[in-house]
């Protein structure tokens, strides 16, 4: 049997807690069935590490992130924390945890199984069999930028951020991008907005570049504006699609919307340090402690983990099979329930996977 391995388990905020909780049965659930040896431990992190220790990662949390073979994080962020100090944002605190743990490359898949598709705002032709990846540059652009500020000019509020990328940043999540074409349809969007903004053209150039170390996969570039229209439209014609931070982060909900809540995305956060995985979702104020957040997200950010950390393939697909089975059997979700449809809770519906995945035992 294989050692130990430590997953640092940071619930959050909001319903963070509630959807890591399902995450964490699930995890347990693949453990015993393909005897991995796991050990989950809870820090805190977010809005709730501030009340706690006035700091949203406390140093604790970032040692035991550190050391850890993989780190599970629910969400952060609450209502009261608009307002307060930016380092004690709860967001501050995520943003830090993904720039110590040195993940630079973002992944964020959807899939939708066929008996999802009527959860889809979309019409049937333009999402059946929809199967894309974002890549997200998650270590730089504007989110990181220096300098950054506010100030008063000619007597006016005023505010700064800065837009910079630099070759070697785009090059290694490039390469990550490419590499992940090559496993899949071998076809890569790369979305900028090079008409514009000299990030963006050096962008393309360095793509352009590591394109030529990759002649499998088909490259194509894409503006920002236009790839959002696109995804709308025919977003079932999309492989792998890579992009910069704050493209990312917009584009990766508007994929959630398609498909028909956010709820469903999980992501991947890798890099040179440890691997970080959660749901694309944040806290979700309105649903807190009602007990009927989607924990699909999550439960597929733990499938993730189990792949990308814990070298556990069959674990991982053994977790998505069960998330698709629950939903041939017709469990959904408030998010996802239409009219007439019976809704299950948070804890029901992991449940569920959790009594298909001891089966597989
Ligand atoms: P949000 O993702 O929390 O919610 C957006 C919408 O999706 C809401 O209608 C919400 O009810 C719904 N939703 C989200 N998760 C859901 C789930 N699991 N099941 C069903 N419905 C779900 O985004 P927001 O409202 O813009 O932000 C709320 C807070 O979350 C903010 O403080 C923000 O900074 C934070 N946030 C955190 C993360 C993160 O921790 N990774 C991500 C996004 C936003
Ligand atoms: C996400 C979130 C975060 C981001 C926030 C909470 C800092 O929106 O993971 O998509 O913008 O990266
Ligand atoms: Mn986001």
């Amino acid at each position: 049997m294989s050692s130990t391995r430590r997953v640092a388990v940071l619930p959050g905020d909001g319903v963070g807690p509630e959807v890591t909780r399902a995450a964490v049965l699930v995890l347990e659930a693949a453990a015993e069935v393909f005897d991995l040896r796991i050990r989950p431990e809870e820090h805190p992190v977010g809005w709730a590490a501030v009340q706690a220790d006035e700091d949203p990662l406390p140093a604790s949390t970032l040692a035991a992130c550190t050391d850890a073979d993989a780190v599970f994080l629910g969400a952060v962020g609450h209502p009261d924390a608009v307002g307060v100090s930016p380092e004690k944002r709860p967001e501050a605190g995520l943003l830090r945890l993904r720039t110590e743990l040195r993940c630079y490359t973002n992944l964020r898949p959807l899939r939708l199984p066929d008996t999802l598709i009527g959860v889809s705002p979309l019409r049937e032709e333009r999402i059946r069999g929809v199967d894309l990846v974002i890549v997200r540059e998650l270590a730089g652009g504007l989110y990181y930028g220096t300098p950054r500020g506010v100030e008063t000019r000619e007597g006016e509020r005023s505010a700064h951020n800065t837009l910079r990328y630099g070759a070697s940043e785009i090059r290694r999540v490039a390469r990550a991008a490419f590499r992940l074409a090559e496993g899949r349809g071998r076809r890569l969007l790369s979305v900028d907005k090079s008409n514009v903004l000299e990030t963006s053209r050096l962008w393309r150039e360095v793509v352009e570049e590591v394109a030529l170390e990759h002649p499998t996969v088909a490259l194509e570039h894409m503006l920002i504006d236009r790839a959002a229209l696109e995804l709308v439209l025919r977003p079932n014609t999309f492989d792998v699609i890579l992009t910069e931070n704050l493209f990312g982060d917009i584009l990766s909900d508007e994929v959630a919307g398609v498909a028909g809540s956010l709820g469903l995305l999980p992501s991947a956060s890798l890099g040179d340090g440890t691997p970080l995985f959660e749901p694309v979702h944040g806290s979700a104020p309105a649903l807190a402690g009602e007990g009927t957040a989607n924990p699909v997200g999550a439960i597929l950010s733990m499938a993730m983990l189990l792949e990308h950390a814990l070298d556990a393939p069959e674990a991982a697909r053994a977790v998505g099979r069960a998330v698709e089975e629950c939903f041939a059997s017709g469990l959904r979700t408030a998010d996802l329930a239409g009219p007439g449809e019976k809704v299950v809770g948070t804890d029901a519906f992991a449940k569920a996977a959790v009594q298909i995945i001891a089966t597989e035992g």
